[in-house]
C-alpha cells in the first residue's frame, strides 16, 4: 500500500479522559502528526505539561466548530460529551467533507449513514466511510462477549457491568466522586441505558444491561448470562470463542474469569470464565476491558488507522 508519510489529526475535547489517552497514543504514531488539540479549560497551556507521553510544543486551544473546520486536517476525533458533536460535524461537512471524523460519543451510533466501528465485528462493513462512530465502552465488552453465541441464543443475554469511575468522564457527578464511591458500588440506569439499546441495535437481539460504578479508576468487568437453544458442552463453547477471535490480537480468550486489575492500562479485551449451569443450556461468560483504551481511544485509533489506509494496529501495542 502506498501511503503518505504523515497525516494530520486534531482532537476536539482533548482535556478529557479519552482525549488524554488518544494524545498518548498519537504521540507515538509514526504516520500521524497531532495538528491541534482543543480544550476551553486548558487553552494556552502546553500539552507536554499535562501529558508525559507528548514532547512537542503544541498547546491546547479553545476552538469552536468553524475554527476546527478551518484547520483543514485529514482527520478529527471528537471526544466530547454526548450531544455536542453536531455543530462540529456540520462545519466539517461544509468546509472539508472528505475529513475523516471519528466520534466517541453516542450521537451517531444509531445513524445508519455512519460506519459503526467495532473492528473485530464490523470491519467487513467498512467501505471507505469518512464518518465513523466509535462504540461505547460497555457496549464493546457486551458485543464481544455475546457475538460468538449469537446464533445459539434462546433469550435476551443478561449483562451485569461494573465500571471504574473514569467511565463517567470529568464533569463532576456522583458517579465519578471518589468520596461517594469509597467502599461502595453504585447501580444506575438499570434499564434502557444507551449501551443496552446500542448492543440490541447492533446485534439484532434484545439485551438486558445493568451498569454499576465501582471505586477503581479504570476498567470494566462485564458478566454475561446467556441462555442457549440447545445444550452445549463447555469445550464446545470455548472452541466457538477461540475460533471467532483467532487472528484478533486485541481479543484474548482465557480459561478462568478475567480480572479487571489485569487489563487496566492494556489495549485488549479478555473473555473467559465460561461457567455452565446444570443442564448445559445456560453459560456465564466474563469480559474485561479498559474503558479508556479498547473501550474508547484504542478503538478510535483502530478506526482512524483503517480510514487513513494504514494498518489497523499501527501504534497500538499488542
Ligand atoms: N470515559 C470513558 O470511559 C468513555 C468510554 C467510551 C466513550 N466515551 C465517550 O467519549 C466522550 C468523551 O468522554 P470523556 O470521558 O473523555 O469525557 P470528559 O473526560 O468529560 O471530557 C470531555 C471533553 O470535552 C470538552 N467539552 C466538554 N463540554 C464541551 C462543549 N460544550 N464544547 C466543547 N468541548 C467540551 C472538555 O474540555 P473543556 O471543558 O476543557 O473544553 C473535555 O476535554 C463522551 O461522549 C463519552 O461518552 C467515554
Amino acid at each position: 500500500m502506498n501511503v503518505p508519510q504523515s497525516f494530520t489529526v486534531g482532537i476536539v475535547g482533548a482535556r478529557g479522559y479519552t482525549g488524554t489517552e488518544l494524545i498518548r497514543l498519537l504521540a507515538a504514531h509514526p504516520h500521524i502528526e497531532l495538528a491541534f488539540v482543543s480544550s476551553r479549560e486548558l487553552a494556552g497551556q502546553r500539552v507536554a505539561d499535562h501529558n508525559d507521553a507528548y514532547q512537542g510544543e503544541l498547546r491546547y486551544e479553545s476552538l469552536d466548530a468553524d475554527a476546527v473546520a478551518a484547520k483543514g486536517v485529514d482527520a478529527v476525533v471528537l471526544a466530547l460529551p454526548n450531544g455536542k458533536a453536531e455543530p462540529f460535524v456540520a462545519a466539517l461537512d461544509a468546509a472539508k467533507p472528505d475529513t475523516v471524523i471519528v466520534d466517541l460519543s453516542a450521537d451517531y451510533r444509531f445513524d445508519n449513514s455512519w460506519y459503526y466501528g467495532l473492528p473485530e465485528l464490523t470491519r467487513n462493513r467498512y467501505d471507505g466511510q469518512k464518518r465513523i462512530s466509535n462504540p461505547g465502552c460497555y457496549a464493546t465488552a457486551m458485543q464481544l462477549a455475546i457475538a460468538p453465541l449469537l446464533s445459539q441464543l434462546a433469550g435476551p443475554p443478561t449483562c451485569f457491568g461494573v465500571s471504574g469511575w473514569s467511565g463517567a468522564g470529568t464533569t463532576p457527578s456522583d458517579k465519578n466522586n471518589p468520596e461517594l464511591l469509597r467502599d461502595n458500588l453504585m447501580p444506575y440506569a438499570l434499564t434502557n441505558h444507551v449501551h443496552e439499546r446500542e448492543v440490541a441495535t447492533q446485534l439484532g437481539v434484545p439485551v438486558e444491561f445493568m451498569p454499576h460504578v465501582a471505586p477503581h479508576f479504570r476498567g470494566i468487568t462485564m458478566t454475561v448470562n446467556l441462555w442457549l437453544q440447545q445444550p452445549l458442552k463447555r469445550e464446545e463453547i470455548v472452541a466457538l470463542y477461540e475460533q471467532r477471535y483467532a487472528g484478533e490480537p486485541l481479543v484474548e480468550v482465557v480459561d478462568e474469569a478475567p480480572w479487571v486489575s489485569r487489563i487496566a492500562g492494556t489495549h485488549g479485551v479478555q473473555i473467559g470464565g465460561f461457567t455452565m449451569a446444570p443442564g448445559n443450556k445456560r453459560v456465564v461468560v466474563v469480559a474485561t476491558i479498559d474503558n479508556l483504551l479498547k473501550g474508547a481511544a484504542t478503538q478510535a485509533l483502530q478506526n482512524l488507522n483503517r480510514a487513513l489506509g494504514l494498518d489497523e494496529l499501527t501504534a497500538i501495542p499488542h
